[in-house]
């Protein structure tokens, strides 16, 4: 008896089991402040500025790896399937990073790449920079997901609310903020124990989607003349989940919160870009783009993630 109590003791030291829930696998089950967060799109897209970018498209045969490991399915065990040579690829240019993102674009898309583009420059700098691939591909019903540090929206439509959700898992899981990963930290937990709510119904799917649509609420909370408050009378029940999220932003910014545009011009960090490899197998080609870093950002290091995959299921 003594003995199991010991061993089991030991196990749980061992692989780190702590008393919160397991923030991938275990569903939460609160009352939620709202039925979902479309309300929050408004102020959003009319507090954040866009970012000016230009575009330039790859046109020898090439795509990055990470894009085509996504739309393949090997990011999600076959769930993913388009053909490679349905995508153009653009280095697209913000002007505040020295260097470009690279954004799959399927042609038969439901957004243009001039929407995905400008919806993905309204997000703050030091948001941004924890993304390595913005994908978007024709689909049936709208949703998306985020994998070791890129980004899929099927259907993606002009919604603001989503591009921050998605990008809110890599800051969390990528380890933008100190308690790295904030979902994973007891930190957060304790917080979450002080409230009695969730932002909405999606937020009780687990603990990296509640801190993901926390991520949402408080990014519109920073930036929106009034704050949540303006819109939400019940934004007492999430009170410390917000100020959590919004303390551990201010202090990852180095002084400016990194949920809040404008205060850094150049981007600091960036996932580093995936290799160029053939679109498929057997077209002559030219030489592969050139993908090396040219700005002096640090490099950011996924090797630490638990989980690639966020496990997103949000849709509309
Ligand atoms: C996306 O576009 C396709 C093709 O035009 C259409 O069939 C589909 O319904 C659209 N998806 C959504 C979510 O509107
Ligand atoms: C690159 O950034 C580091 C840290 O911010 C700085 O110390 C260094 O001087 C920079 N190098 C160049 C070439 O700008
Ligand atoms: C995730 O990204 C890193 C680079 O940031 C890369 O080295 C690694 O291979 C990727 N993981 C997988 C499973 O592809």
């Amino acid at each position: 008896m003594h003995l199991a109590v010991a061993v089991a003791a030991v196990a749980a030291l061992a692989i780190g089991v702590s008393a919160h829930p397991d923030p991938y696998r275990d569903k939460l089950n609160r009352p939620t402040v709202h039925d979902n967060l479309d309300y929050l799109k408004l102020g959003m897209n009319q507090w954040l500025p866009e970012t000016t970018y230009t575009l330039s498209e790859w046109n020898n045969g090439y795509m990055p790896e990470e894009c085509k490991n996504i739309v393949t399915g090997k990011a999600d065990g076959g769930g993913t399937q388009y053909n490679p040579n349905d995508f153009q690829i653009f280095d697209v240019h913000y002007d505040d990073c020295g260097e470009p993102w690279q954004f799959c674009h399927h042609r038969s898309s439901n957004s243009s790449i001039d929407t995905v583009a400008r919806l993905f420059g309204k997000l703050p700098i030091q948001m941004r920079q924890w993304i390595r691939h913005v994908i978007d591909v024709p689909s049936q019903q709208g949703h998306a997901f985020e994998w070791n540090g890129s980004v899929i929206f099927f259907a993606a439509d002009n919604s603001i609310t989503v591009f921050a959700h998605e990008t809110a898992h890599s800051l969390d899981l990528n380890g933008a903020y100190a308690d790295h990963a904030l979902s994973y930290s007891d930190r957060w937990w304790n917080e979450y124990d002080q409230d009695w709510q969730v932002p909405d119904p999606y937020s009780n799917s687990n603990g990296i989607e509640d801190v993901a649509q926390c991520t949402v609420v408080s990014v519109f909370d920073v930036n929106v003349p009034g704050g949540f408050p303006s819109v939400e009378p019940n934004w007492g029940g999430i009170e410390h989940q917000i100020h959590l999220i919004q303390a551990e932003a201010r202090d990852a910014g180095e002084g400016n919160s990194i949920l809040i545009p404008g205060h850094n011009k150049e981007c600091t960090h960036r996932m580093p870009h995936s290799n160029p490899v053939p679109m498929n197998g057997n077209s002559k080609r030219g030489p592969a783009p050139d993908v090396r870093m040219r700005s002096n950002v640090t490099l950011i290091d996924t090797s630490k993630r638990v989980e690639k995959h966020s496990g997103c299921t949000l849709t509309w």
